[in-house]
């Protein structure tokens, strides 16, 4: 089984010290930096925009994974891409033309990313499998940290994960939401390639984030 990679989720950080926990979860090793942005509207809570990730790109050098949860998507593209974002991901029901929104971030030079809600069917992605490098696999609703995993999801991913090897798809199964130490190996197991963790890293401070990355890869 391949090591998955672990993508704090800075939602679960100290908003007062953006900077110095972003420093802190990459000297801790993680892979990525997962951003959740949310506009109040798409999801009942809201987060940080394209100022704050530009604010927060000179303080490591991980690739910036933006999770938007905001509708209409299209025209904070440009901007997220342009504040540092290396992988953009949107829900489809965020937009009126998915194939579209994938190509543009693709346009931008960024990684595009399709993310799906629990309730949202996997066949979305049948026809956009040429315009995607990463699949986000919801494991709770989205707009707030901290929620209980999903179970139903780890059929999910292990139906996405067919769908990709059937092709020789090398997009990046990531899950979001809920996952810690108890469910981290199920979701490897059903096929996921990247996990998203807000509460299960940033939990105990950062003295402890360096052992509870170690932990959700399994290592
Ligand atoms: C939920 C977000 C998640 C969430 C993860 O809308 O997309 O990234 O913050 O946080 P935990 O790991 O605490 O569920
Ligand atoms: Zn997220």
């Amino acid at each position: 089984m391949t090591t998955p990679l672990i993508c704090p989720s800075i939602l679960a950080s100290d908003f007062a010290k953006l900077g110095e926990e972003v420093r802190a979860i990459t000297e801790a090793g993680a892979d990525w930096v997962h951003i959740d942005v949310m506009d109040g509207h798409f999801v009942p809570n809201i987060t940080i925009g394209p100022d704050v990730v530009k604010a927060l790109r000179p303080h490591s050098n991980l690739p910036f994974d933006c999770h938007l949860m905001i509708s209409p998507v299209d025209s904070f593209l440009e901007a997220f891409r342009n504040a540092g974002a290396d992988y953009i991901s949107l829900h489809p029901e965020a937009g009126p033309h998915l194939h579209r929104s994938l190509k543009y971030i693709r346009q931008l030079g960024a990684k595009a990313g399709v993310v799906l809600n629990p309730a949202t069917p996997v066949e979305i992605l049948d026809w956009v499998m040429d315009d995607i490098d990463l699949v986000l696999v919801m494991s709770v609703n989205p707009g707030f940290g901290g929620q209980s995993f999903i179970d139903s999801q780890l059929r999910k991913i292990e139906v996405i994960r067919k769908k990709l090897d059937a092709v020789g798809h090398h997009a990046i199964l990531q899950v979001d939401g809920g996952v810690n130490a108890q469910n981290a190996h199920k979701c490897v197991e059903a096929g996921a390639t990247a996990m998203v963790a807000g509460t299960a890293v940033f939990k105990g401070g950062p003295d402890a984030y360096a052992a509870n990355i170690k932990q959700l890869k399994g290592l």
